[in-house]
């Protein structure tokens, strides 16, 4: 590993935005070193994508499997001919339409980033965040910066510096600290390798918009036949969960999860409950409330937050889906299912 940041304890700052902070990233940037991010969607683990060793120590520092790509961050004037080979004219219109913001774009490669950063694949997702303080980082270092979510990995993902500080203090130097994100979930990824568009990931851009602005749109399911290369290795993952069993119910399940919160609570276990307004009527007395709230935005925005509260507090967590699950709500849902995939978390 190269330069002054090597993958040894080190001491951890969180700084504000500003010139100063802006210009001690930039140094740690160029010296290979990796720099915590705010972005409108989720907080990221940033690393100049032409750097092997960097892009290498952003899987290290994450525990992160080796055969799954991360997205390049670039900002708003950044010319994309160097790092995309085709651009589909539909590909245009979703720019004009979304970006920046939280849709990642998915394009053939030219190739010049670091070869780790696609994992093989000859494509690379592209991102261009709308958050302030992101865009005045991409633009201080002038890179494409690739950037996970900044939580070791199958963790939930963070929405503040805290988030990220809890899970990489000591690991990495710095934190640029732009306040909590208002999106809350990651970006929706989304390829623009074919004729139409086809998403990868569900996010708050969803299929109705994109089809809205192009005619058409695919999403694509991760069950993939024997041998076939899977088209975006990271929706196979267990993923987002909080270090606490998980219990996750259907939206018309209320009575049983409440009883099955009851009989935990019997047994002596701290017992959260996780659901939108409208569920919270199932809440036994005893059990902690973590409220969603009433609008797929606030269930967006709150989310891993409330994860990450939870198992701070709780050895349970009963979960209860929220009733409607198209739109918006698709990516808030295949994050709850991920998080609640099994009742016994080892990690
Ligand atoms: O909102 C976001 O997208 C956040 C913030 C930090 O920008 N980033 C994020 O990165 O969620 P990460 O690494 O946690 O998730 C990246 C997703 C994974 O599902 C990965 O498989 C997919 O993007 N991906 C990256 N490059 C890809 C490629 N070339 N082809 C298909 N999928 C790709
Ligand atoms: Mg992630």
């Amino acid at each position: 590993m190269k330069g002054r940041f090597p993958l040894t304890k080190m001491r951890t700052e969180i700084r504000k935005i500003d010139a100063e902070s802006l210009a001690l990233a930039k140094e740690i940037i160029l010296q290979g070193g990796v720099v915590g991010m705010p972005t409108e969607t989720v907080y990221g683990l940033g690393g100049n994508a032409f750097d092997d060793s960097a892009v290498q120590r952003i899987f290290a520092v994450k525990g992160r499997p080796a055969d799954n790509p991360l997205i390049a961050h670039v900002h708003t004037d950044y010319d994309l001919s160097k790092l995309i080979d085709y651009d589909p004219p539909y590909a245009k219109k979703l720019r004009e339409a979304f970006l920046p913001g939280p849709l990642t774009l998915v394009y053939p490669s030219t190739g010049k980033v670091s070869k780790y950063v696609s994992c093989g694949l000859n494509t690379l997702a592209i991102r261009v965040p709308s958050h302030e303080g992101a865009q005045a980082f991409l633009r201080e270092v002038g890179l494409p910066i690739v950037a996970p979510s900044a939580n070791l990995s199958k963790h939930v993902s963070p929405t503040s510096a805290k988030h990220v500080l809890d899970d990489f203090d000591g690991l990495i130097p710095l934190i640029l600290d732009g306040g909590e994100c208002v999106g809350g979930i990651e970006s929706t990824v989304c390829d623009v390798t074919g004729k139409e568009p086809v998403i990868l990931r569900p996010g708050l851009v969803t299929q109705a918009m994109i089809a809205d602005v192009v005619g058409s749109c695919g999403v694509y399911s991760p069950k993939f036949a024997a041998g076939e290369k899977v088209k975006s290795p990271g929706v196979l993952y267990k993923h987002y969960s909080p270090r606490c069993a998980t219990a996750l119910f259907a939206s018309d399940e209320i009575a049983a999860a409440s009883e099955y919160a009851k009989k935990a609570l019997a047994e002596g276990k701290r017992v959260g409950w996780l659901s939108s307004e409208s569920a919270k009527s199932g809440l036994p007395s005893g059990a902690v409330l973590f409220n969603l709230g009433m609008t797929e935005d606030e269930m967006a925005a709150s989310l891993y937050a409330h994860l990450r509260s939870a198992e701070e507090v709780c050895d349970l967590l009963v979960a209860i889906e929220p009733q409607k699950q198209d739109g918006k709500m698709a990516g808030v849902l295949n994050r709850l299912r991920k998080a609640c995939a099994s009742v016994d978390i080892p990690h």
